[in-house]
């Protein structure tokens, strides 16, 4: 890597569900852009690694508007989107603010005392 920070950088190439049960933490910031089937699984497996007061951001939230349309019953993506959004809506551990930038970006904050 030619960056002046490599020393700092641990780039990982790879399944995300098993790289992410190798990574020790804690974690300050994470962002999801990988499968969005996924979303809900990254989330279970980072939840404990994350600090207390740290961040995950999950693009594509808004999914070009289809999460608030009549979905079609194989339209994967979408529903597991659905079911991601609620899901961190109902989850006591994290607040969270869904940014309507571009394809919408749901900002995740683990709260302190579920450190
Ligand atoms: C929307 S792109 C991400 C773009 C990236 N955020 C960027 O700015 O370059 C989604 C990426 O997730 C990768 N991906 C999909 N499923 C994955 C998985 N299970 N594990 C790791 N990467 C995956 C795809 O290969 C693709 O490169």
């Amino acid at each position: 890597m030619n960056s002046p920070l490599s020393s700092q950088i641990d780039l990982r190439f790879g399944d995300a569900s098993k790289i992410i049960e190798e990574i020790q933490g804690p974690v300050d910031l994470v962002f999801l852009d990988a499968d969005k089937e996924n979303y809900s699984h990254y989330f279970d497996l980072l939840i404990d690694k994350v600090r207390s007061g740290g961040i995950i951001l999950a693009d594509n939230v808004l999914w070009s508007g289809k999460v608030v349309k009549p979905v079609k019953e194989n339209d994967k993506s979408t529903i597991a989107l659905m079911a991601f959004n609620e899901k961190i809506q109902h989850d006591v551990r994290v607040e969270n603010v869904l940014l309507p930038v571009r394809d919408g970006i749901m900002m995740i904050r683990k709260i302190k005392k579920y450190d």
